[in-house]
């Protein structure tokens, strides 16, 4: 199962903005909720259904159409970095629970056999009901540790969900294969696959260290 790359035009100007290294603090931050909308938007056209719904006009009466399973949405934040792109799937999905887990890498440790080690310091997720959509966001997927352990968790003691999306802005092919591979029943969304990791386990070209990035 591959990944599916969103190319929503606005979606890909946007990328280019959060690629750019003269996009300072408050551009970075503004940049990925944009994104973040713009994700939301793209994942409710293309995995979820719309009924008709009869609508008074103030004219008459007629035909519209409303998405379903719009009250059944769970956003995971990863943080820290998925906090501004969180904030932007949220103007699409306002009525999502939102679960919260701190979890990063352990880079002095360093890269080893393309994994680094995870801490996880903090986990609070709402209930996961079989009607949900969870959608699991962090801006960046390099080698995929950071979302297999997030994944483990989310999973733990969790009916199989409707849908789980894994969306993130860029990735590396090494962290979708991986994720892929362990976690088969995920939909892996991104903005863009970019060509590779370097040797410390950033995304080339990919946009630096999204967390610091936003919030430094
Ligand atoms: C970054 C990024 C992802 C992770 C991706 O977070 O936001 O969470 O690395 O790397 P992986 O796929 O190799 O695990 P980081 O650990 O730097 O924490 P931060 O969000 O607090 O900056």
């Amino acid at each position: 199962d591959t990944a599916h790359v969103i190319t929503h035009a606005l979606a890909r100007d946007t990328l280019s903005r959060l690629r750019d290294v003269e996009t300072e603090q408050v551009g970075f931050r503004k940049g990925l909720v944009k994104l973040g909308r713009i994700c939301g938007y793209e994942i409710i056209d293309g995995s979820m259904e719309t009924e008709y719904v009869e609508i008074q006009t103030p004219l008459e009466t007629t035909m519209g159409e409303r998405v379903k399973g719009l009250d059944d949405v769970v956003i995971v934040n990863v943080l820290r970095a998925a906090t501004p792109f969180v904030e932007g799937l949220l103007k699409a999905f306002p009525r999502a629970k939102q679960g919260v887990i701190s979890a990063g890498r352990d880079e002095e440790a360093g890269m080893a056999e393309g994994e680094f080690p995870i801490t996880i310091d903090y986990v609070k997720l709402p209930e996961i009901r079989e009607q949900d959509t969870v959608i699991v966001a962090d801006p960046m997927l390099a080698t995929g540790s950071t979302m297999c352990a997030v994944l483990e968790r989310v999973l733990e003691n969790a009916p199989e969900p409707e849908h789980l999306f894994v969306l993130s802005a860029v990735s590396a092919p090494d962290g979708l294969i991986r994720v892929g591979e362990q976690f088969p029943e995920a939909e892996l969304l991104t903005v863009s696959i970019d060509d590779r990791l370097d040797e410390n386990g950033y995304i080339v070209p990919g946009l630096g260290d999204a967390g610091d990035r936003a919030f430094r």
